[in-house]
């Protein structure tokens, strides 16, 4: 099967951001400040382990030779890196799993997070080999389950009491979206 893209792989223009494939030039102070940040990592099991530029490396190189997307968010104002994406592709199956971190805090709100969710996520289910597009996230993480609804997903599934935040157990929430045409 081929692969979803070539060696340069996508470059997506939004409203407000651009994506393109995360290189180690990526790989940087603000990045890895954004990874060791208590509120930006809140939710994701990230939180559990202490980042630094070789184990970003380590996490970039697992993407090489895979369909596996890791992207890079850039504000278009000022092409500032503002946060990554992923994009996990089971190709038997025509399914993807997509992610999104907007590390740069200063910028939460005020919708980049929603442009950069609808630019990908629209344009993997443009790909023909992409039947359905999955997500998930814990019912406290408001924000996200926002943009996963508002991108026109729908909730699919619930793992009740499936992680810990805050000393607290918490639902995890499936959404999903299928290709229509
Ligand atoms: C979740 C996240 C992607 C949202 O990105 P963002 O750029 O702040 O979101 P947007 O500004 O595009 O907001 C989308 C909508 O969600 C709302 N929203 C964002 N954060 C919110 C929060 N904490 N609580 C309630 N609503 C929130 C926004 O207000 C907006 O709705 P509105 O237009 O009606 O006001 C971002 O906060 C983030 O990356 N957080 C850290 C990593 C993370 O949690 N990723 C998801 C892990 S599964």
């Amino acid at each position: 099967m081929e692969k979803m893209v070539t060696e340069e792989g996508p470059v997506l223009c939004g409203e407000k951001v651009l994506l393109r494939l995360f290189t180690p030039a990526d790989i940087n102070e603000v990045y890895i400040g954004w990874l060791n940040d208590p509120e930006v990592v809140r939710y994701s099991n990230q939180r559990f382990h202490r980042h630094d530029a070789e184990s970003s490396r380590r996490y970039l190189a697992t993407f090489s030779d895979t369909d596996n997307l890791f992207m890079s968010i850039h504000a278009l104002s000022d092409n500032r890196q503002i946060g990554t994406m992923t994009a996990y592709r089971f190709r038997h199956h025509g399914t993807v799993d997509v992610g999104i971190m907007i590390g740069d805090r200063s910028v939460w709100g005020k919708g980049y997070g929603q442009d950069a969710w609808n630019t990908f996520t629209g344009w993997l289910l443009s790909q023909k080999e992409i039947r359905k597009l999955t997500a998930g996230t814990s019912a406290l993480n408001y924000g996200m389950i926002k943009l996963m609804e508002r991108s026109g997903m729908t909730f699919e599934a619930v793992r009740k009491a499936q992680e810990i935040f805050d000393g607290q157990a918490a639902d995890i929430l499936y959404y999903a979206k299928f290709r229509t045409s």
